[in-house]
């Protein structure tokens, strides 16, 4: 029997929803007996003449000094060695404590997470694995535009949207009717705090939704993308990801339930592409390893494995005693941004400029009057406003990422777009 065979049959027998929703793909992937695992099976040998990466000959790299220069700091092995293609082990484990800490103690069993190149690489891994041409893949409308690239483009799924607003309140009317019409297999994507709306569901809300997601007879693939986890600036609002919930009640006949998570906006490092894949599973089943497999596969085959100096850096920084205090500073920050860009649309006077409710991550929306269109708003800000957002597909809005304004200037932002719409 062939391994991906292998590893199908034991999803099959144990996690049946994730067997029945995997794509093509997904079936046939699988992480082979080649060079990375040959090379980790002689780990410790006297004479490891495994794998193709110049070291001392005792293990300990040599970089040339030129570059070694500008990782000064790092662990050296991680920031100068091959990483495996799942990550660095040592930095798996401590994400997932880290995570784990976050969710109140959750116990609901999940997989170590797995490291991607930024939680794109995290949103397209799933895709890989569980949409198919045709597969319906449920979006929130409005969304991160690239959603569309990763499902659509790359994967041929079929975009359903589902409606997040009802006027200017949330709503989960849309996504229970759009959820009772889709026949599995299929994908929904749940994304809190929300891009573009800076919106995350109350604690009651919250409840209702995984209620209702869990009704979904499945098999549905659950992809909760946390990009923005813990940025939330009302402390009414639920402390955790939707994920823990989900993952603590789904059933594995029904629902398989993927975090997308990551170093980008969480520790503010945007550019060093660590994002991690969680699936609710029990960390020691045949399932969790054939995941492992699957997605080391992927990885393998995609991307070869993921830097090493992120990783390093990361590390570093999750070990770092100060990290937690350095996270509250510069949330204070943000939070002063929000609070002062709340108060500024309140007193907006200006019946054109209309915003949507937004109580976390780092956006919030303007919709716009009919009369206007907002691609024309957009570029007439820029050129007479001096003033950048970004417009939005599928609703006649305005994104203002305020996260990256001086709260000084954010009065001046306001009265700038009142000025631009007229
Ligand atoms: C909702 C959402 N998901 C995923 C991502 C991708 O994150 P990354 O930059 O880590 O690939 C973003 C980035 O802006 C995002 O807004």
């Amino acid at each position: 029997m062939s391994i991906a065979d292998a590893l199908n049959d034991d999803l099959a027998a144990e996690f049946p929803a994730a067997f029945r929703a995997l794509s093509r793909l997904g079936r046939r992937i699988y992480f082979p007996q080649g060079i990375p695992a040959q090379s980790a099976d002689a780990r410790g040998t006297r004479y490891n003449a495994t794998i193709g990466q110049v070291t001392d000959g005792h293990g300990s790299p040599t970089p040339l000094p030129a570059i070694a220069e500008a990782f000064a700091g790092l662990d050296a092995h991680k920031s100068h060695l091959y990483s495996p293609p799942a990550g660095h082990g040592d930095l798996r484990r401590a994400w997932a404590d880290r995570q784990r800490a976050l969710s109140g103690g959750s116990t609901a069993p999940t997989t170590l997470p797995f490291v991607c190149i930024g939680l794109t690489q995290v949103l397209s891994f799933a895709a890989e694995l569980f949409v198919d041409e045709d597969t319906p893949v449920l979006v929130p409308a409005p969304r991160w535009g690239n959603y569309d690239q990763v499902f659509v483009t790359r994967r041929g799924g079929r975009l359903v949207e589902y409606d997040l607003f009802d006027g200017r309140e949330l709503t989960l009317e849309p996504l229970r009717q759009t959820l009772a019409a889709t026949e599995g297999p299929a994908m929904v994507v749940l994304n809190f705090p929300h891009n573009p709306s800076g919106m995350t569901p109350d604690a009651a809300t919250a409840a209702e939704l995984v209620d209702l997601v869990l009704a979904h007879p499945g098999p549905l693939v659950v992809l909760v993308d946390d990009a923005y986890a813990g940025m939330a600036w009302d402390d009414q609002l639920p402390g955790r990801s939707l994920f823990w919930d989900l993952a603590e009640r789904h059933d594995p006949d029904k629902h398989v339930i993927l975090r997308a998570d990551g170093v980008t906006k969480e520790l503010l490092f945007f550019p060093g592409r660590v994002g991690f894949l969680t699936i609710a599973c029990d960390p020691a089943s045949k399932s969790a390893a054939a995941f492992e497999s699957k997605l080391a596969g992927l990885a393998r085959s995609g991307n070869g494995s993921p830097p090493g100096p992120s990783q390093a850096a990361v590390l570093h920084a999750l070990t770092h005693p100060d990290l937690d205090q350095q996270l509250t500073e510069a949330r204070a920050v943000l939070q002063a941004r929000f609070d002062r860009l709340s108060a500024a649309l309140a007193a907006a006077q200006s019946d054109r400029l209309r915003p949507y409710p937004f109580n976390s991550g780092v956006f919030a929306m303007v919709g716009l009057p009919d009369d206007l269109d907002s691609e024309e708003v957009r570029k007439r800000l820029i050129a007479e406003q001096s003033l950048g957002l970004v417009r939005l597909g599928g609703l006649n809005a305005l994104r203002i990422a305020w996260c990256s304004v001086a709260e000084e200037d954010i009065d001046g932002l306001v009265g700038a777009l009142v000025e631009g719409l007229g």
